[in-house]
């Protein structure tokens, strides 16, 4: 018999916090846990399906690339765990087919076509700006053995943290889908204008009074 739905998102709530765990690189639980708290309040506002937004938000990671050894290693993981428990095709096809979506891609994925993919990469790409995505990309840079930054005059091929708000982060708020996603992203992304502000003011305090002193 088919499992209920509260119980479905329980098991699936387990699996993820287990196949994520304490990733170090941003894509730890608690990422999930807020992307699938947004997922909710965004679906509420834009009376998109509230059980497949919840379920794919809680299982977006677990497929992530970076955490498998392919793309498609992750979408059958997630694939088969559906199955495995016994969920329901009519539910497997739209939560499978926002999965395999969702991911920046350098911004080149063909845009989402139901209001539940929408709002669930909404709530993703909400999770990487603002404070939290300014937290969530040094750790990410730390990861990785990046840099903080490096000033243009001395840029190798290196990626930095500071880099990557001009790469992505500083575009997201452009790209959300929905309308109340939209409001949530203008306070988040002034906030990051502002760090940045502040950050290149303080790279920068006291470069000439050095220039001075030196000659
Ligand atoms: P998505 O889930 O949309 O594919 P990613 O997995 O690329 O996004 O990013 C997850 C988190 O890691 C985000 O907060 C993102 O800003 C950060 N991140 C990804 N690539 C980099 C990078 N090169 N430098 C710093 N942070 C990064
Ligand atoms: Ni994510």
């Amino acid at each position: 018999m088919r499992r209920k739905e509260g119980q479905m998102i329980e098991l699936a709530e387990q699996f993820a916090r287990a196949f994520l765990a304490s990733d170090p690189s941003g894509h730890d639980w608690w990422h999930v846990h807020r992307v699938r708290n947004l997922a909710l309040e965004i679906a509420d506002r834009e009376h998109a399906d509230a059980y497949i937004c919840e379920l794919a938000a809680l299982l977006h990671d677990v497929a992530d690339v970076k955490l498998n050894a392919s793309k498609q290693e992750g979408l059958d993981r997630v694939r088969d765990w559906l199955e495995r428990v016994g969920e329901d095709p009519a539910v497997i096809e739209p939560v499978m087919e926002i999965i395999a979506n969702m991911s920046y891609n350098g911004g080149s994925n063909a845009p989402m076509t139901t209001i539940e993919g929408q709002v669930v990469q909404d709530a993703d790409r909400l999770d990487a700006i603002g404070a939290i995505g300014i937290a969530r990309t040094f750790a990410f840079a730390g990861s990785r053995g990046h840099l903080i930054h490096e000033p243009g005059e001395h840029r190798s091929n290196t990626k930095t943290a500071i880099a990557h708000f001009h790469e992505k982060l500083l575009k997201l708020q452009e790209l959300m889908n929905t309308g109340y996603a939209k409001e949530l992203a203008a306070n988040r992304h002034q906030f990051m204008e502002a760090f940045l502000q502040q950050f290149h003011a303080e790279w920068s305090e006291y470069r000439e009074e050095d220039r001075t002193d030196d000659s």
